[in-house]
């Protein structure tokens, strides 16, 4: 099991899952789902180790290990704390 916090609150959530959905739940404005809009961009501010890999759209897009599109992460396992 793995800990998503965003804006210090506390998600439970499956090792290797996508963290869209809660990201989602928690207001995180989604429009393509596929990495091309920007929207989804949140900032990680403990455990970016703890995230997939950058996607190439990710690159694309200029994020970084520290700014991530949500639609296009999961967690490995641990804690990741993000804002958005
Ligand atoms: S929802 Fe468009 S980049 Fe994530």
């Amino acid at each position: 099991m793995a800990k998503l916090i965003i804006d210090q609150i506390e998600y439970e959530i499956l090792d290797g899952e996508s963290i869209s959905e809660i990201c989602q739940q928690a207001g995180v404005r989604f429009d393509c789902n596929t990495g091309v809009c920007g929207s989804c961009h949140i900032k990680i501010l403990e455990g970016a180790e703890n995230l997939s890999e950058l996607t190439q759209e990710e690159t694309d897009l200029g994020m970084d290990q520290d700014n991530r599109l949500a639609c296009q992460c999961h967690i490995k396992t641990g804690i990741v704390k993000i804002t958005f």
